[in-house]
């Protein structure tokens, strides 16, 4: 990242101003926060691997259906995806991290798992009467501005 860029990433935001994507796109950010993503010991990223299983277990339970259409916003590398998929159900991924879908979209082929990955941001996705399930998981929603939080709740609850 040049200079530049970066002295205009690190000033400090003015309270409820947009945030910057560049922590999950920039492309040598994001080559270390796969890194740290893939680590089942490291709660950063993406949770530990047991507080993952215990999170699909918790879906599953409380969702009580065996065949799900599931929509993963900020799916990272696919984690989530994998497993869901894995038990089942069909999975639909998006996010806005190059290195990540493009990890998720190898590991899919490697391990043989039919996911759809969609590089893109999730604030800007319209969908109706596609999914079962929508998820957001580790704590994007409260990074989220009021009026994003609002369309994204009601684009999942009026899907
Ligand atoms: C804290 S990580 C969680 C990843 C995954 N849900 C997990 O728990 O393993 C947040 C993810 O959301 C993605 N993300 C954040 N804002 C996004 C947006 N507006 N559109 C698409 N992806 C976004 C980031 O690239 C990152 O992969």
């Amino acid at each position: 990242m040049n200079i530049k860029k970066l002295s205009k990433v690190i000033k400090q935001p003015e309270i409820y101003e947009k945030g910057d994507s560049v922590m999950w796109t920039d492309n040598h950010i994001s080559k270390k926060l796969l890194e740290i993503h893939l680590n089942p010991e490291i709660d950063a990223a993406s949770r530990t691997s047991r507080s993952i299983d215990k999170t699909i277990e918790f879906i599953e339970k409380y969702c009580k259906k065996s065949t799900m259409n599931i929509l993963d916003l900020g799916c990272g590398p696919g984690i989530y995806t994998e497993q869901f998929a894995k038990k089942g159900h069909n999975v639909t991924g998006v996010d806005f991290s190059e290195n990540s879908i493009t990890y998720a979209k190898n590991q899919a082929e490697v391990k043989n798992l039919d996911i759809d990955y969609f590089c893109m941001d999730y604030l800007e996705l319209n969908y109706e009467n596609q999914f079962d399930l929508v998820i957001l998981i580790y704590t994007d929603f409260g990074v989220l501005l009021p009026n994003e939080r609002k369309r994204l709740l009601e684009t999942a609850h009026n899907n």
